[in-house]
């Protein structure tokens, strides 16, 4: 190579690289909402500079943009990055959104120092519930770790999601291994990112995204969700054409003491949510209620007790029998429970705790927080002799559990399948439920392959 033609090579990968940083970056694009899936939906993402225009619209005139300036506010423990949100007015269902992004690239004057347009990005409405009928999917445990020179699980796990068609989904928790830590969370948004820059996501908090971060305050600053005026993102409903979603905290952002009254003071919130979907004279009575949340009652492996026992729960010595929510879950019919913790897929067979046991008496647990065998079986089902289905959805990613580590699987509490083995699977999987008026369609289907792993359908009277 002449010395002419070095020195050319060289100025053209200067030009590029100040090309380069000359782009703004803008990532970590995803969906969350203040209320239903079609009220308050917010889109959020990330920068290193303070401001971005942005710009939406239902055809790719994106007629409804640019709008004013979007100030950021900074990302949890970083410098130069910084989160934006906007929430869209109401939107119109089963409409497809197209939108751009644009970065301000100094971290003044936002008028003037843009960056470019990002690509065309699209985003699909939720169908609005009409007739009752909607499908929403559910899973969580994630995590985003990487083992050996395999592409990540919840990569392989995220491109499955991509595929799928929903209203909305339901993150039960443990996005990230470590809820503090910059590197886990951006790897999570990083293998994730043509998922969640597509789809509208609720989430429960998991004990992970407190690793690193006891008040929670990534988490907090990451997501959008209902707060119900509640001033708290950590629990909250939202309704949605015949159903009524509940989402629980299982996780403390205080002392361990702090935590006891704060799960009182969640209690009774949940009593009046619950009032209000299933009460005999509420006006708002809702054919299915949902309720989501991190740490299983019944489970399989290590977890199990860790809410139904003194010396397993979160507040050691805690009585959670004060506040068991299984309680008021029996009282209100609530149809269906999603959690996740435990890394595995498990049904529950259905549970009605109160009055159950011999001579009618309610069920009641050991010290390891494991529960007495009742002497009825139940249907699944909302009335008062009914029972709700538990599952426990943990396989978006994280290291799934082994046999040798199942123990409790042969409790009375976990389902059977058609060869009576205990409805147990440890894949990688997620949840579709299929509401249509009264019938409820549950299908589960493992990601390497696509096949479905579990089916259920519950019909209401
Ligand atoms: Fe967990």
């Amino acid at each position: 190579m002449t010395f002419k033609t070095k020195a050319c090579t060289f100025v053209i990968c200067l030009v590029i690289f100040f090309s380069i940083q000359a782009v703004a970056e803008i990532d970590h694009i995803r969906f969350g909402s203040k209320n239903n899936p079609l009220q308050g939906v917010t889109i959020t993402w990330r920068a290193n500079h303070s401001c971005c225009n942005f710009k939406w619209g239902y055809t790719t005139d994106y007629e409804n943009g640019p709008l004013p300036t979007i100030k950021g506010r900074i990302e949890f423990r970083r410098k130069n990055s910084y989160l934006f949100d906007y929430t869209f007015p109401d939107l119109e269902p089963s409409r497809t959104i197209h939108f751009a992004l644009q970065e301000c690239n100094k971290t003044t004057d936002c008028t003037q120092y843009t960056g470019q347009w990002t690509a065309d990005y699209t985003f699909q409405t939720a169908s609005g519930a009409e007739a009752n009928k909607f499908t929403f999917i559910a899973g969580g445990d994630s995590r985003a770790e990487v083992f050996a020179s395999k592409m990540p699980r919840w990569q392989a796990v995220s491109q499955a999601l991509e595929n799928t068609t929903a209203d909305f989904y339901i993150f039960c928790g443990d996005l990230f291994f470590n809820g503090g830590s910059k590197k886990k969370c951006n790897s999570w948004f990083d293998y994730g990112k043509n998922f969640l820059s597509q789809k509208l996501i609720y989430f429960s908090v998991g004990n992970h995204e407190r690793i690193g971060d006891p008040t929670l305050s990534n988490f907090l600053n990451q997501f959008t969700a209902p707060t119900n005026g509640n001033c708290t993102k950590l629990y909250y409903s939202f309704e949605y054409g015949n159903a009524a979603f509940i989402f629980l905290n299982t996780e403390t952002t205080h002392s361990k003491k702090k935590f006891a009254e704060e799960l009182e003071k969640q209690t009774e919130w949940l009593t009046e949510q619950l009032k209000k979907y299933r009460g005999p004279c509420s006006p708002n009575k809702k054919e299915w209620v949902i309720v989501s949340f991190h740490k299983p009652f019944f489970t399989v492996g290590s977890h199990q007790g860790e809410m139904t026992s003194k010396r397993l729960s979160i507040v050691p010595s805690y009585d959670y029998s004060k506040i068991w929510w299984k309680n008021l879950f029996d009282e209100y019919g609530v149809d269906v429970i999603i959690n996740g913790h435990s890394h595995l897929y498990m049904r529950s067979v259905p549970i009605l705790l109160k009055g159950t046991g011999p001579n009618e008496q309610d069920i009641t647990f050991d010290k390891k927080g494991i529960p007495s065998k009742p002497v009825k079986e139940v249907q699944y089902g909302k009335e008062k002799n009914e029972g709700r289905l538990e599952i426990v959805t943990g396989g978006f990613g994280v290291k799934l559990l082994t046999e040798k580590k199942l123990k409790y699987k042969d409790q009375w509490y976990v389902a059977r399948d058609k060869n009576c083995k205990p409805l147990t699977i440890m894949e990688f999987h997620y949840c579709t439920f299929n509401i249509d008026e009264k019938k409820l369609e549950l299908i589960v289907r493992e990601t390497e392959c696509d096949t479905i792993i579990d089916q259920l359908t519950i019909q209401h009277k």
